[in-house]
């Protein structure tokens, strides 16, 4: 007999245990129809046409009635969406509104959906790496994952990145304004370039990106933001991207993804100017694996087993570091590639953003 089976079993804890199972198995089956209301505008609709029938927000979004209808039990049964029996209508409160269909609001959620299609759908690939110990590149996931990455991160970098994190950075908002050179390294579709490019008009910018689909899309971005003048976009790997004399050199959700981010550095230190600055946006995390708990820090976790830690191994690996590698892992890389000054400058419940100087 095993110590666990001569071990009385607590029946209750149990019961509590499969209720919390139960609980995220009822979110993933559902997550997928958020993601279908997402991609074929539901949400907005009833954003936008107040409470409907299955049949009036079928007619408004050009589907089928009996999909529609199935789609809006399942919102309703899950809280989503409220229901009025005598009409037979459904709504979507403004205050959820904010978080599945105001694409600008700094709420919205639901291209985060698409990210976890992208998790779902490796998963088959994902196992066979488990066993084989292979590397996962980037560019080998569906574009649900790039498109749906920059509509995830892209609302954050609006709020934070030229309000709060830059002006946080020791006087680089004031030579942005004024006129710098910036290098964006795994730059992605450019939305945090683009973001950057509108806030501070006299300065210049390139993105960086080994997935040379990403950096096509980042150039369409550009064109139309109206900042291709200013914004260039090249394929490039973050060890060896070309340039140099840089005021600003940004890792905007990359920096942990680099099978070699000691080289990255190493890399960025030589292609600043002489008072140049560092700045990394990573996933908010604690220093102790114990600490790193609660629903922020499991969706990070799934995201750096899934994504980020098999896109380090595909580059040698050096270095995986985890999407929840905390700050003093972070800025000891830093240290050991040979900036002096490397610390923690600003925090939101899902971002750290660290500096480091010469
Ligand atoms: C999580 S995504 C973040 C994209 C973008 N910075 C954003 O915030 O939307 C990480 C990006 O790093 C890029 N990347 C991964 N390894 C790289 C490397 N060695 N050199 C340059 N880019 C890399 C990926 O192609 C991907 O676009």
């Amino acid at each position: 007999m095993t110590s666990q089976a001569s071990t009385a079993l607590n029946t209750e804890a149990v019961e509590r245990f499969a209720g919390q199972v139960f609980g995220d198995l009822s979110s993933v089956f559902s997550g997928a129809m958020t993601l279908v209301g997402h991609r074929l505008g539901l949400y907005q609709a009833l954003a936008e046409g107040g409470p409907q029938t299955s049949t009036e927000l079928a007619r408004r979004t050009g589907t089928h009635e009996r999909y529609v209808r199935e789609w809006l039990h399942c919102q309703r049964a899950g809280g989503y969406l409220s229901y009025e029996p005598a009409s037979a209508r459904f709504a979507l409160p403004a205050e959820h509104a904010m978080v599945l269909a105001a694409e600008g609001s700094p709420a919205f959620l639901a291209p985060a959906f698409d990210v976890a299609a992208a998790l779902w759908n490796g998963t088959e690939r994902l196992v066979d790496s488990f066993r084989s110990g292979r590397g996962i590149g980037w560019g080998e996931h569906g574009a649900s994952l790039f498109c749906g990455t920059e509509a995830f991160f892209r609302n954050g970098y609006r709020q934070h990145l030229t309000t709060t994190w830059i002006p946080a950075l020791d006087g680089v908002d004031a030579r942005l304004r004024e006129g710098a050179s910036v290098a964006d390294i795994g730059c992605g579709h450019g939305a945090s370039t683009i973001v950057m490019a509108l806030a501070y008009p006299k300065s210049r910018f390139v993105g960086f990106d080994l997935h040379g689909e990403s950096i096509r899309i980042a150039r369409e971005r550009a064109k139309a933001a109206g900042v291709e003048e200013r914004v260039s976009f090249e394929v490039a790997s973050a060890t060896a991207f070309p340039g140099g004399d840089y005021d600003l050199i940004a890792f905007m959700d990359a920096f942990h993804d680099l099978g070699d981010p000691g080289r990255a550095a190493e890399r960025s230190l030589e292609a600043l100017v002489s008072d140049g600055t560092l700045m990394l946006v990573e996933p908010r995390a604690a220093a102790a694996v114990e600490d790193n708990v609660g629903p922020v820090a499991r969706m990070y976790y799934a995201a750096s087993t899934a994504l980020c830690t098999p896109n380090a191994l595909s580059q040698s690996g050096r270095l995986a570091l985890g999407a929840q590698a905390g700050p003093e892992q972070l800025t000891q890389v830093l240290s050991a590639a040979g900036f002096g000054q490397a610390r923690v400058v600003a925090e939101t419940p899902f971002n750290l953003v660290i500096q480091a100087r010469r």
